[in-house]
């Protein structure tokens, strides 16, 4: 995938944006260690919000709770965006959740597959887990408030079974393993740019809008958990997301608990 590519996929079906202008905001890698990291740097170094980072491989890179995300060359999709929203840090949790949303649009669109969201923000087909986001801030010491926001999202796009290493080809599984063919990376990055743009330019009044469809694609409410957090594993019931995108469980001696994303994983029983 280079950036020609991606400007030829952008300026296909659009007609409402200046592809090349565009793309003048988007910094295609071959390899780098983690696309959040360099945008997190570009951000400090004053990159507008809608800046984005697109890798073909990542030597380092990150997923949440301190885990890595296993992104082999020229298979997946290792794409970071920057938001500068007016926004307090809480805001963060639904900005993700809103993320996730946009992806699956994004895949709706190229590969004509919808996905499901597992709470908070793996996209899976089945139990199975195909992309994963990880939002990380900088705050403004002075104010408190949000400076910038990076939205880091890796899709396994063309991994076939084999290419998984062993401790994930159990749960994991790719774009075109589910559709039974290979998918375009450049028209899927477009994709992603356009939803991402589109996001930014939504945020916050589209909140009804981004949780409705979110509970749409919810996969996890209605299900048994297990929710794991630090050395703690405790089974439990989801019951629905709530308004701010915490998920509400249900424990088996009957007492109901909010969870927010923080530190928190879920596995489906
Ligand atoms: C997770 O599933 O735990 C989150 C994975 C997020 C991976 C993406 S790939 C692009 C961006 N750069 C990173 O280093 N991580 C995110």
């Amino acid at each position: 995938m280079t950036g020609d590519n991606i400007l030829a996929a952008l300026a296909k079906d659009n007609n409402h944006i200046d592809a090349a202008e565009r793309m003048k905001h988007v910094l295609v890698l071959d390899r780098t260690d983690s696309t959040n990291r360099v945008l997190k740097d570009m951000a400090r170094d004053g990159a507008s919000t809608g800046q984005v980072v697109i890798a073909n491989e990542q030597d380092a890179g990150r997923g949440r709770l301190g885990r890595s995300f296993f992104s082999p060359k020229d298979k997946g999709i290792y794409f970071s965006y920057l938001l500068r929203p007016e926004a307090a840090p809480k805001d963060a949790v639904s900005l993700t959740a809103w993320t996730a949303v946009a992806t699956v649009r994004a895949i709706e669109r190229v590969s004509g597959f919808t996905l499901g969201i597992k709470w908070v923000n793996d996209l899976v087909s089945g139990d199975r887990k195909l992309c994963g986001i990880l939002t990380e801030m900088l705050i403004d010491n002075s104010t408190g408030s949000i400076d910038s926001i990076i939205a880091g999202i890796g899709i396994n796009v063309n991994n076939s079974p084999e290419d998984f290493p062993e401790d994930i080809s159990d749960i994991a599984t790719s774009l075109a393993i589910e559709a039974g063919h290979e998918i375009s990376r450049a028209e899927l990055a477009a994709a992603m740019i356009k939803e991402m743009d589109k996001l930014s330019a939504n945020w916050p009044y589209a909140y009804e809008e981004y949780l409705e469809a979110y509970r749409t694609y919810d996969i996890t409410s209605g299900r048994d958990i297990r929710i794991i957090s630090g050395a703690s594993i405790r089974p439990a019931t989801a019951i629905r997301i709530n308004d701010d995108f915490s998920l509400k469980v249900k424990f088996s001696d009957g007492s109901v608990e909010d969870l927010s994303s923080g530190e928190v994983s879920l596995k489906l029983i």
